[in-house]
Formats: C-alpha cells, structure tokens, sequence
C-alpha cells in the first residue's frame, strides 16, 4: 500500500523555527585534515622537529640527494628559532677541484608529493647560516624549468642565519613533484624552517582553494575547531595548547599529534581557525582542553592554569586590540575582534574522574569575565538532565545504519527545559560505511531530518569527521577525500548539502502516514530567499528500505489548481546501497536532478530504495 505524506504549508502554531546555526563543520586535525590538507603547505617536517611518539630528531620525510662521500646531513638543536630548535646540518664534500656533479643536497616530497602545477607561483622560503658562500639551486622534480632569476639563491659569506624568499613559477606540472635544494658549493650548512606555499591560497591566507571551497559549499553556520580528541591528547604532553599555534609560522614549536601519529606544524594554528571561520562567514566554537587527555588528568585543585589560558584564548580571539592577548592578535594583521560566541570545555571527557570539577571552575570563570559567551559541557543530557550549567550539552553518535536511523527519534524526549543540544559528531561507521556508502548516507539524511523535527532543542550539528587525506585514512569514512591536487565529496557529504537551507528555515508540520516497516521520514520546510524576496517549500523523504516506496503526498495550503513550474527534485541513489564515490568515479552517489516536477496539492511521488528525495519549490 502507498504511504501518505500530509504537510500544512501554512504557518501553524505547531511549526518550529529551526535554529540559525543548525548545520555547520567539524575540523580536526585527523587524517592529515590541516597538514597536508587544508593548508596549503608543500613541505613536510619543514622544521625538521618531526621526530614521532618520543620526539626524537628525524629527517623524514627528507632524503638526501648525493652519495655519502659527497655529503651527509644530521639533525641538531642549533636553529635560531627558540622554540623549535631543531635545524639540519648539512655536510657538502664535493666541490671545487673534487666537483659534484648535479649538485648535493636534500629533496622533500610534501604530504605523498607536491602539487606543482604550470603557471602558478610559489612562494619558497628557507633559513641558513654557514660560513661560506651560499649558492643553492632550488628545482621541483619533473618540472623543468622555474621561471624568474630568484630560483638560485647566492648569499656573501658571514656566519648569522639567514633568511631567503624567493617567488618561483612553474613551467610544468607535476601533482606528485618534490622540491630539491642543492649546491655544487663545498662547505657545511644549517638549514631550517623551509617552506614553499603555493600564492594562490584562499585569500591569501593560505587556505588550499579546492578544500575551502568544498566547505564553503555546505554553506555552514558554525566551525567547531580543533577538536575532537585532537584536544585531549592521548597524553597531556601532546594535547593542543593554543599558545604554541599563533605568532609567526618559523617560531610555531609544532607538537606531536599523538591521537592520529602525525606531526602538526601547527600552521593552521589558533589564530588561522578563527580566520578560517571568519572567511567563511561562520560562527568559530572554540574546544579547548579541560585538563584532560587520555592517559592523564589535571586534579581540579590544580586546574587554574588551564582556565586562565582558556580565558586567555577568549581575550586572543574576541579582546580589544589593546588587551594583552587581543594585542597580539592584532599584531597578527587582525586588530578586529574575531565573533567567537561559543566554547567547548573539552571533548568526549564527560566520564572522566575530574570533568565535573574541572568543568565547574571553567564555567564560573567564564561566565564571570564573558556573561553570553556559551558554554558547551561535553555531557550528554538527551535522556536525563545534566547536574551542572551549561548553555549547550554534546552528543556524538558514531554507529550502524539501522542505529542512527532509529537515532532519529533521540530528542523526542528529551527535557525542554534544560540546555540545547549540540550533535557535534554523528556518522555511520564500520562496515555499513565502509569507505563511504550510500547506505550510511540516507541513514545520516534520516537521523538529520529528526534532527530537523527536534529542533526546538537540538540548536547545532556537525558531521565528523569534515576530511582525510586518502594517504593516511586513520578514520574512516570522512565527508570530504582529497590527495596533492584532487578531490571528492562522500555520499554523506552530499546528503548535508541537501540540508543547507535548514539552518534558520522554519518546520512545517507533517504527518507521514506509512506500514513499511518504519523505513521512511520526511519532514517539511519553509524558508525565505531575502534576494528573491520569495519562500521556499521543501519535503525531504528518506527511504531507508531496500524496495522502491510510492508516497502520495498531500500539501494543504497550496492552491489546487495551480501547477509550480519551478520546482526541482532532487535525489540521491544508487543502485548498490554499498556504492561510494573514489578518485575513479567522484561522482557515482551524488545527488541528481531531474527534469521540474509538476507539484500539485496533491501528487504521487516514487521514492527508490535507499534514496534521499528533494522536493523543492516556491510557494
Ligand atoms: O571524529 C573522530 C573522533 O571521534 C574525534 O576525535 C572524537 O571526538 C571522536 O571520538
């Protein structure tokens, strides 16, 4: 029998508003998200502090070009940075009568190879100090020549460090090159701190265009930044400590990202997440470490210096320009105050021993010196109330398809009175997800239209997590898969974009009448296109079934007789409820739109097995 879908497109007392921040990102730092992603940098371990679990010196992923009898280099504390002491000491033998021919030196392959392409620029920067003459050859593997006269670098001799731009531009193009610095100068040389940033970033702030943009396409209302157990650590050693992240890119110590075994240059640093935001004309939700890391906790008695940097951070992103900390920002090329309206205290650390106790001296310290600052407490209080004040309360799902589709109805229940909910992580994982599968995808579009129909308290949610470099999947699936140059979104992505216009769209009342076996929802929207000056209706139906479902769906208010020409249906499927997008084929699952649909009062519409459907149109 044929399910019934009756909406009121009128505004009825039973419609809710949903929330202006509903739909927003997640950014972690896991699978090489910011290093190696988002962040335009080519060069890996550029500060030679890479060094692994117990910091040891490491040159990887630097080799060495020329045999050992022409040079040999070795990692030492010597640099002219303080905080990052790390430097190599390169050797040369060859030279002179005994010459080296092609040159001696050290060849770096960025995140599994640099993008270089034709005609872009790029700006190189290195640091060096020896006590001779300085005639480095810079070059990019398989691209031939580097247009402009900078790309050999000649410097007089003396014995201070010495920092040398150069601005170089490709003539050829090779997604997987390497840069190679060299010399056919005999003498011994300390290098540091070298960087070769493409030019053409996200406004220049150094943000790799094809990523942004991929975010900005979600259109999101908020960035909840850099954590994630990113935050914790998984000792307090490791864990994010904002005051190391801002300042000059040379002067950052960088630190070992232990929960996902990478090194963080930390180039996306406090400051640049804000900016992130900022560009993106979102809302930044700032997690910061509650004294907590997985192996480890700071006792609340001796928890005041973690609230003063949270305090500290405050005063950074949002404090006048002549505040201590707002000083600095300002210094950074920001004297205006960044919108930070949200915290998080923590992440995922509700369980542990000291959370309560530290949460309590967070909270009383900010709301003091920051009264509408929101506080996010990381307790889940969907089915009991929480014991502490909070503005907003987490909930992560990370689950099977048929879970998170009964995940739908969480909030149903959920106490009106207490505070707002945050689903900052949700997905379908493991091997309903695979790498990314249709099947997770309408799981996660059914769980957000319960979201949609909770509204009244469920204010934000994020997918998680937002990215992943396809060389270093720690987390599978992701919304969004990249490598040097391409990139793809997963099917679950696509299903976020289908939620967009949610954010600040107000629910209509619906009444899904169904028997086939609970495997569809669908809920309504009305919202205002402000340069149109129109509304917009929109039905979402899932159908989480695999057999094909005929819904006849009914519209009170709309006028009988009159047809919507502009209408457009849109629906994600596939044929296989395991299919996924990959570099092969981007675009196996993503949403299609077929020719206008006639939108009646009263139509029929065939819902395909594991399916999203769009309906959308102006009423
Ligand atoms: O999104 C990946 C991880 O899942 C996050 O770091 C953590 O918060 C959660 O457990």
């Amino acid at each position: 029998a044929n399910s019934t879908l009756i909406v009121n497109s009128t505004h009825t007392d039973s419609a809710k508003p949903i929330s202006n921040t509903f739909l927003g990102v997640f950014l972690e730092e896991i699978n090489h998200a910011c290093a190696g992603g988002l962040w335009a940098e080519l060069v890996s371990n550029r500060g030679f502090e890479a060094g692994g679990p117990n910091n040891t010196l490491n040159i990887y992923p630097w080799t060495v070009i020329g045999n050992g009898s022409s040079i040999s280099v070795s990692i030492h504390h010597i640099s002219c940075f303080h905080h990052n002491k790390a430097a190599l000491k390169m050797k040369v033998r060859c030279g002179g009568k005994n010459s080296c021919p092609g040159g001696v030196g050290i060849s770096n392959p960025g995140y599994w190879g640099m993008n270089i392409e034709q005609g872009k620029k790029y700006k190189v920067v290195y640091h060096v100090k020896t006590k001779g003459k300085i005639d480095f050859q810079l070059s990019f593997a398989g691209v031939h020549v580097i247009k402009g006269a900078s790309n050999i670098t000649k410097i007089s001799r003396d014995e201070k460090w010495k920092r040398v731009e150069t601005i170089v531009e490709a003539k050829a193009t090779n997604h997987n090159s390497s840069l190679q610095i060299t010399t056919t100068t005999k003498g011994t040389y300390l290098l540091d701190q070298v960087s070769v940033m493409p030019l053409d970033t996200h406004m220049g702030h150094g943000f790799r265009k094809d990523l942004y943009q991929m975010v900005a396409d979600l259109k999101p209302k908020f960035l909840r930044f850099p954590g994630g157990t990113y935050v914790e650590g998984d000792y307090l050693k490791n864990q994010y400590r904002w005051k190391e992240t801002i300042g000059s890119w040379e002067e950052r110590p960088g630190h070992f990202n232990d929960i996902w075994n990478y090194w963080s240059d930390d180039a996306i640093g406090y400051f640049d997440y804000l900016q992130l935001a900022e560009d993106l004309g979102t809302l930044p939700i700032w997690v910061f470490n509650a004294g907590i890391s997985h192996h480890g906790e700071v006792n609340t008695t001796d928890i005041a210096p973690y609230v003063q940097d949270a305090l500290d951070g405050i005063e950074f992103a949002r404090g006048s320009p002549t505040s201590k900390w707002g000083s600095i920002r300002a210094a950074m090329g920001h004297p205006k105050p960044f919108d930070l309206r949200y915290v998080a205290v923590g992440n995922e650390d509700c369980n542990y021993a000291n959370y309560q106790g530290n949460y309590l001296k967070f909270h009383a310290a900010i709301r003091f010196a920051y009264p509408h600052i929101k506080i996010i407490s990381n307790c889940d209080a969907s089915n009991k109330p929480l014991n502490h004040p909070a503005d907003l309360f987490e909930y992560h799902t990370y689950t099977n398809s048929s879970d998170l589709f009964s995940q739908s109805t969480q909030f149903n229940h959920t106490s009106r009175s207490g505070p707002k909910a945050f689903v900052s992580e949700y997905a379908v994982w493991r091997e309903d997800a695979a790498n990314g599968s249709l099947l997770a995808a309408v799981a996660e579009a059914a769980f957000l239209i319960g979201l949609e129909k909770n509204s009244d308290i469920v204010e934000m949610v994020s997918y998680a997590p937002l990215f992943s470099n396809i060389n270093d999947r720690k987390w599978v699936p992701d919304a969004i898969v990249f490598d040097s140059y391409k990139v793809y979104g997963t099917p679950s992505y696509w299903v976020q974009k289908l939620f967009i216009e949610s954010s600040g769209a107000t629910l209509l009342d619906s009444t899904l009448n169904t028997n086939s076996s609970n495997k569809l929802i669908a809920s309504a929207i009305i919202w205002k296109n402000s340069t149109e000056k129109k509304n917009y209706l929109k039905i979402k139906v899932v159908n989480f079934g695999n057999t094909i479902e005929n819904l006849n769906i009914s519209i009170n208010g709309l006028n009988p007789n009159v047809l919507q020409f502009d209408s457009i249906s849109t629906v994600l499927t596939s044929p296989n409820a395991m299919d996924e997008n990959s570099f092969l084929e981007p675009n196996k699952v993503v949403p299609k739109t077929s020719p206008p649909l006639k939108v009646y009062k009263d139509m029929n519409v065939i819902l395909s097995s594991y399916s999203v459907t769009s309906l959308e149109f102006s009423i």
